[in-house]
């Protein structure tokens, strides 16, 4: 039973797919009976049509993640049904504008709050579920930019996917010896609807979008959110049963490289 936040995905006018979406499909694939909740419900019930269109099927439900009573409702539900949960799945966030002096002090509770608190409420009601059944795998993602500088002056998204990677690490730890597992997924440049949302701001067109995202990548392209969604399997897998309190980069090597992409590049 896999209990995913943020199953829906932002709105897009190109057919791309978001992590969340990828990731809920790929859950029912492997056969694993999927929750997937998210605040827009219709956008949550779209996952699920693309679920059935493969022969599987998924619960929906509508739930805002910043809203600790939203949440109980979401968890209590879902014990009614299942009655254990063996994943869970943390992929919503949201991403404003600003460093510390530009964003509000608003802008950053409410980035705070979702990409962050939402961690903490949704680990506080499924945690003693996981430790009761003695098993659990949760997966939290991050953000490269919580590694890494990107050069983007977005403070509170940055700061909250850096304390995604420490929250995991630390509840990882404390909980080990119950048999459940936490790691992070760090996506790099990924090409999926959100990039279209807050990155074209930057660039005079799409295509010089996409190009320079990609030439940054030693890979020379972006990901997509089947790569987010496949390492999600592995690490949720009991293949994965000695993983725990790890972060692991999908980023095509970004981040482990020194200066920037193409520009320094002589080869195309
Ligand atoms: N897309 C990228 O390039 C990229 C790169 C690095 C990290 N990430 C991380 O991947 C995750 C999301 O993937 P995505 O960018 O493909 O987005 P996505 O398309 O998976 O959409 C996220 C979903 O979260 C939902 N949501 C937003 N606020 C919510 C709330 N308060 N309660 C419940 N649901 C809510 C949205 O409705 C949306 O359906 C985020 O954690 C993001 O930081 C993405």
């Amino acid at each position: 039973m896999a209990l995913l936040f943020g199953a829906g995905q932002v709105e897009c006018e190109y057919d791309i797919w978001g992590n969340g979406r990828a990731t809920a499909v790929a859950y029912a694939r492997e056969g694993a009976s999927v929750v997937a909740v998210d605040i827009d419900l219709d956008k949550a019930e779209e996952t699920r049509s693309y679920v059935v269109k493969e022969g599987n099927d998924c619960v929906v439900m509508a739930a805002d993640v910043t809203s600790k009573s939203d949440v109980e409702v979401v968890v209590q539900r879902v014990m009614d049904r299942f009655d254990r949960v063996d994943i869970l799945h943390n992929n919503v966030a949201i991403n404003e504008k600003g460093g510390p002096v530009e964003a509000s002090e608003e802008s950053w509770d409410r980035v705070m709050d979702t990409n962050l608190k939402s961690l903490f409420l949704t680990c506080k009601c499924v945690l003693p579920i996981m430790q009761k059944q003695g098993s659990g795998a949760i997966i939290n993602i991050g953000s490269i930019a919580g590694v890494r500088g990107t050069g983007h002056d977005y403070i509170s998204y940055s700061t909250s996917k850096a304390a995604v990677g420490h929250f995991t690490r630390a509840m990882a730890l404390q909980y080990a010896k119950y048999g459940i597992r936490a790691n992070v997924i760090h996506p790099g440049l990924m090409d999926t609807p959100r990039i279209y949302q807050i990155t074209t701001e930057y660039y005079s067109s799409l295509d010089q979008m996409r190009k320079h995202r990609a030439a940054n990548v030693p890979m020379r392209h972006m990901g997509d959110a089947w790569d987010v969604a496949y390492a999600s399997v592995f690490l949720a897998s009991d293949e994965a049963k000695y993983i725990t309190a790890q972060e692991l980069l999908v980023d095509g090597g970004l981040s482990a490289q020194i200066g920037g992409g193409l520009l320094e590049r002589d080869d195309p």
